[in-house]
């Protein structure tokens, strides 16, 4: 086990009708003038957005909405409410939706924090964040693990880059889980966040590092249980059970403790931003569309991570390390495929990857212009991208 730091402040307020506790949250944390940040409209049609801002009212806080974010969320868009949050003086915001509201709600407390600087100088690492506001959350989507996380992701537009900002200043402040907010998700959302789940575990469980036993353990419960939940939720998304389930496997799939005492690999998020950014595809489709081939290409550098991966997630029987690794692999692409998430380039996008030379292309952007390898499994340098 290598040394480690684990850092995870949010406050966690989970259950049956918590968002009405969203106002005197905040306020219990300074809050006076709230910016409240949603998305395409769904928490307008279930009513939510109305609940969360009664609370706000009831608590005697200030707000101003703005709806709007995308999936895969711009960073034009963020711009544009890093200002009107500065105009309208926020000192908290408050993120009522999925991962991209979150990410999008992280950029608005960084932007109105740091007025003097452009936002993507932070996403582009040519700054460092230092200060920020506070972030509340309302979860309306498991997947991301944004609610608890030290990440933000947004999509430069103009020239199709995703990039991701690792800070613990993206720590939000609170985060409230009732999973009965996730019973109007679409069934092709179910299937992405519990492929996401998934990943950000297996980001992590696929190292090199010996002696690990709990972070093993705890990476290996929550794959059981996510797969077992998630087969129950893609058919009825008003299973609380399930839902609760999946909810809380989301955020610590995300907030660090599936990966401590280990290095982390995440070659499959890169591989699934290139996707995303060049055909604005689901993230959690973006990636059962990679992983397949991912873990084809990178097994064999230690087929002996993979069989255990087979043996204790799914059961596998085989003695054979290569043979078990092989069973796990498919087992799992099996799953991804019984959730109807794309597991191939021409299932994941309608026009697909027809010419060697966008799929070189792709490989290039995602090595940086070659600049970076991606992994740590096995390294993958731009030609490895390429091959998978
Ligand atoms: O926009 P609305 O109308 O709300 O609809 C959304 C959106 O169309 C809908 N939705 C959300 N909750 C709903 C609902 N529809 C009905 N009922 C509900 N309760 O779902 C659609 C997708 O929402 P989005 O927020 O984009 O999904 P997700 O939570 O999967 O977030 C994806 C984004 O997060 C990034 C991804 O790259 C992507 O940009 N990630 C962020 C991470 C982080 N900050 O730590 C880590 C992840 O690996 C990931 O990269
Ligand atoms: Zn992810």
């Amino acid at each position: 086990m290598h040394g480690f730091t684990q850092y995870t402040p949010t406050r966690i307020i989970f259950g049956k009708e918590t968002q009405k506790q969203a106002g005197e949250l905040a306020k219990s944390l300074g809050a006076t003038k709230v910016f409240v940040v949603y998305g395409g409209g769904s928490v307008v049609r279930s009513g939510l957005l109305d609940q969360v801002t009664a609370s706000l009212q009831e608590a005697g806080l200030d707000y101003m909405t703005i709806g709007g974010v995308k999936p895969n969320p711009r960073l034009s868009f963020a711009r544009e409410a890093v200002k009107k949050s500065i105009e309208f003086g926020t000192d908290f915001v408050l993120a009522v939706g999925g991962g991209s509201v979150i990410d999008t709600s992280k950029a608005v407390a960084h932007g109105t924090a740091n007025p003097e600087t452009d936002i993507w100088e932070f996403w582009s690492k040519k700054q460092t964040v230092t200060k920020s506001l506070p972030v509340g959350v309302v979860l309306t989507l498991a997947a991301a693990g944004s609610e608890t996380s030290d990440s933000a992701v947004l999509t430069n537009e103009d020239t199709k880059i995703k990039r991701g900002l690792s800070t613990d200043f993206n720590r939000p402040a609170f985060a409230i889980m009732n999973p009965e907010l996730t019973y109007t998700l679409p069934k092709y959302q179910v299937g992405c966040g519990v492929v996401d789940i998934m990943m950000h575990t297996l980001d992590r469980y696929f190292t090199q590092t010996e002696n690990n036993e709990l972070t093993d353990e705890i990476a290996e419960g929550l794959l059981r249980t996510v797969i077992r939940n998630g087969a129950v939720a893609i058919k009825d998304s008003h299973d609380y059970n399930a839902m609760s389930e999946i909810m809380w496997a989301g955020s610590l799939s995300h907030n660090g403790i599936t990966g401590l005492g280990a290095e982390k690999d995440f070659a499959v998020h890169q591989l699934g931003h290139e996707l995303s950014a060049k055909f604005d595809i689901a993230h959690g489709a973006s990636l059962s569309t990679v992983w397949g081939a991912w873990a084809a290409y990178v097994y064999d550098a230690k087929p002996a991570r993979f069989a255990q991966y087979a043996r204790r997630v799914w059961n596998v029987e085989e003695a054979d390390d290569v043979k078990a690794a092989q069973e796990g692999i498919k087992k799992t692409v099996a799953y991804f495929a019984s959730l109807d998430m794309p597991t191939s380039f021409s299932e994941a996008t309608e026009i697909g990857l027809k010419t060697d030379e966008e799929v070189k292309k792709m490989a290039h952007g995602c090595s940086y212009e070659g600049t970076r390898t991606i992994g740590s499994f096995k390294v993958c340098d731009e030609n490895d991208i390429y091959e998978i």
